[in-house]
């Protein structure tokens, strides 16, 4: 019998190290919590390295998802009831931000490997109404995204990549969100970067990165976006003054209240400096525990990846196979008994809210409802020590010889 650890093992980690802390408190010592030079120098950074012309943050992945697709709906004419396609797998913020939208998601298998959407199945799944499609990639994993476009551009489809569990790898040599016309991205608690709360929404079209800047910030006129933009103001007339009054209060569109501050910027602009650091630590600890638990290879289908994709490793996400007598909550029972913190794989069809909406769905999703009932995940962060991992190998270890 393993002896239990006393301090769980998580499936994130937030390493706010001593870089972070000084930008906070620079931040606070400016006595500038509005948008300034962090959350505008995070942006910036981020969407050069998504290979993209811009990023706009706010405060959720769902937030930028929201404002990317009410920017497509209002700049294309999109009616209540248009349809935009989502895997049948994802975390339920996807298809809450078409509904929100007044849209009707529409479900597409997935890939009973990569848990992304099943690129051979979207076809059969476009109507007249089609608008959108809306692929994921899903624990750290692009989807096979060169085949999405591809089909979007034939039926002339607008393509929003809900990246928000995968940053910094290439799919065939292209960055994840670099492709598609918008990809939102999140910083929440345990993800690849972390700034507390946080999203950003990644384009290359100027219109769509005004409508969406625009939309985070109450539908205010994009040229009065922060305090800045009084700089240089002329203010020697009463026109000039009310021009400027004029502009710093003109709405021009629908809008939320999805700003962020400056400390969520500072915290980004800090963890994005490390962010090669992060992923190799990822990388390298997944290796290892898949080297682990390679013994274990009969039940648990671990992760694996084409050659043409880098896997960013949010999580380790793992599938009891068909083929095994073991249960999954008795093996999720037994690690979190051991203090190794599980969770489910981004279950959504059988979701209690779903069901109303939709009904019992999946029947016609066999793959992704055995992902549901099957599917768990374990970290693999950068927070991770050796001893760690080799006590998580343990524990599966210690429940697979109780069963032989
Ligand atoms: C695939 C996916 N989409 C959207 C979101 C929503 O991000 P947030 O929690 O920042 O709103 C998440 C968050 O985990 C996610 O995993």
């Amino acid at each position: 019998m393993i002896k239990k650890r006393a301090q769980q093992i998580g499936v994130g980690d937030t390493c706010i190290n001593e870089v972070a802390k000084k930008y906070v408190m620079d931040a606070l010592d400016n006595n500038r919590l509005s948008y300034g030079k962090y959350v505008h120098g995070f942006e910036k950074k981020f969407a050069e390295l998504h290979e993209s012309k811009y990023a706009i943050m706010s405060n959720s992945g769902t937030s930028s998802l929201q404002v990317a697709i009410h920017t497509l709906k209002d700049l294309h004419g999109w009616q209540d009831g248009d349809e935009v396609l989502v895997p049948a797998l994802t975390f339920i913020a996807t298809s809450n931000v078409v509904l929100q939208n007044g849209l009707k998601p529409v479900f597409v298998e997935i890939d009973p490997i990569t848990y992304n959407i099943d690129t051979s199945k979207i076809e059969e799944k476009i109507t007249p109404r089609t608008r959108a499609i809306m692929p994921v990639n899903l624990f750290g994993l692009s989807c096979e995204i060169d085949k999405v476009i591809e089909i979007a551009r034939k039926h002339n489809l607008k393509t929003v990549e809900d990246s928000c569990e995968t940053m910094f790898v290439r799919h065939k040599g292209k960055m994840v969100g670099s492709q598609t016309d918008i990809s939102c991205f999140s910083t929440y608690v345990a993800h690849l970067l972390v700034t507390g709360v946080g999203g950003l929404s990644v384009t290359s079209n100027p219109d769509y990165a005004v409508a969406m800047k625009s939309m985070v910030n109450h539908g205010r006129d994009s040229v009065y976006m922060n305090i800045d933009d009084d700089k240089g103001a002329v203010r020697d007339s009463k026109e000039s003054f009310f021009k400027l009054i004029d502009r710093r209060f003109s709405f021009v569109r629908m809008g939320y209240s999805y700003r962020v501050t400056e400390l969520e910027g500072a915290l980004g602009m800090a963890q994005i400096e490390q962010w090669e650091n992060i992923l190799s630590a990822r990388q390298k600890n997944a290796a290892y525990l898949i080297k682990g638990l390679r013994a274990y290879e009969d039940h648990i289908q671990l992760p694996s990846w084409p050659e043409h994709s880098e896997h960013a490793f949010m999580m380790l996400p793992l599938v009891i196979k068909k083929t095994s007598p073991i249960k999954r909550d008795d093996l999720i029972m037994h690690l979190e008994e051991h203090n190794v913190e599980t969770r489910y794989m981004v279950p959504l069809l059988n979701q209690p809210y779903y069901i109303k909406l939709f009904g019992d769905l999946e029947p016609q999703y066999p793959i992704a409802a055995w992902v549901n009932h099957n599917g768990f995940y374990i970290g693999c962060h950068q927070g991770l020590k050796q001893e760690d991992m080799d006590y998580m190998i343990e524990v599966f270890k210690d429940f697979f010889d109780a069963r032989k």
